[in-house]
């Protein structure tokens, strides 16, 4: 194997372990892979499969055009060889399923309705506008710098502190790795990826999909179609399927693929890209047989991280659509506005003001 390259020398790269050079792992059915034009393999008609293997070797610029082209086309892609071990995959999911099976007392102590709490526990509601009920319960935290938020996370189960702070450490740094790789494929300056990421944060969510009776799965959803307001969300979902994608108009399933991660371009990285990504538009749908749990890790930049544009990716074809606004403004914004999706981002349209 070619020794592990660095994308750019500098701090915030650190190389996944266990990034293999290596092809399609055979856990995947090539039978539901096909090529698309651009050579990337789709995974049953949804999301291109990125090896990240190939950040670390002789296929490092052509990976970061393939993830250039999988966000602009695709708006997300399955991610292999990212470094997480299979055994920690398993040790976080394990961890999360038996939090979701504490009794409720033990796990209503962390609820709370504040979104700005550093951790919380989000229950399933009733929408009466729209009749439906959004049965997701959610538990969301702070986790980066981990030393910071790690003493209010829960001890019971006793595992929780040890195995979520080794995956969102193993989660951040894959994380890292792919936004130093996107940002490259986007042509910015070293200096604005810098401020971008330094004092970046993490946001994660163990989520839980409860079964539904059949009687009320018409108006059962997990999750309501929606975007992330984050720069990229990784999601890891356990062997059920539920998470849906809107391609071409239609919900289409993406089903999970074993030991592999699902990226999703937030609406941070559709603003920083100036709407060259899109975000990816998804939603969960429950059944009445079998939870499903999932794990995400929101990645959002630093408060002070110009969000206009760095001037990089415009030329006659990709005139300037946002005018200059930080994170911060995007933020405050997004939580009065309480839109579902990068119509968020509308309020900072150049055409806007
Ligand atoms: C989310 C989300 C999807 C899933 O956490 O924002 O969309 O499959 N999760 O749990
Ligand atoms: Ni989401």
């Amino acid at each position: 194997m070619a020794p592990a390259k660095a994308i750019v020398a500098n701090d915030h790269v650190g190389l996944p372990e266990g990034c293999k050079d290596t092809q399609l792992t055979n856990t995947i059915p090539v039978s539901n892979v096909k090529t698309d034009t651009y050579g990337l393999e789709i995974w049953e008609g949804t999301l291109p499969i990125i090896d990240m293997g190939g950040l670390h070797g002789h296929r490092l610029s052509d990976t970061i055009k393939q993830l250039a082209h999988a966000c602009q086309h695709y708006g997300g892609f399955m991610l292999k060889n990212h470094g997480i071990s299979e055994k920690l995959l398993g040790d976080i999911m394990s961890t999360a399923r038996e939090f979701f099976h504490l009794p409720e007392e033990e796990r209503m102590k962390l609820y709370s309705p504040d979104p700005t709490s550093l951790i919380r526990l989000a229950t399933g509601f009733k929408d009466d506008k729209q009749n439906v009920f959004v049965s997701r319960e959610s538990l969301k935290f702070h986790a980066h710098p981990i030393e910071k938020y790690v003493n209010l996370w829960p001890t019971n189960p006793s595992s929780y502190r040890e195995v979520v702070s080794e995956y969102c450490v193993a989660a951040k740094r894959a994380e890292i790795t792919l936004l130093e790789a996107l940002f490259e494929g986007l042509g910015m300056e070293r200096k604005s990826i810098d401020q971008i990421l330094d004092n970046h944060g993490q946001y994660a969510s163990l989520n839980y999909y409860p079964t539904c009776d059949k009687s009320n799965l018409g108006l059962t959803f997990g999750l309501r179609g929606h975007t992330d307001p984050t720069i990229i969300t990784m999601l890891l979902p356990d062997e059920v399927p539920g998470l849906e994608i809107l391609k071409d108009g239609d919900w289409v399933p993406v089903k999970p693929i074993p030991n592999t991660l699902i990226v999703h371009v937030g609406d941070v990285l559709q603003g920083l890209s100036n709407c060259r990504y899109k975000s990816l538009l998804h939603r969960v749908i429950v059944n009445s047989e079998t939870e499903r749990l999932s794990i995400a890790s929101y990645c959002y930049p630093s408060n002070d991280t110009q969000m206009g544009p760095p001037k990089e990716p415009i030329d006659d074809d990709h005139p300037l659509i946002y005018k200059d606004y930080t994170y911060e403004e995007f933020y405050t914004t997004m939580w009065k506005q309480r839109l579902p999706d990068a119509a968020r981002l509308n309020a900072f349209k150049i055409s806007a003001a």
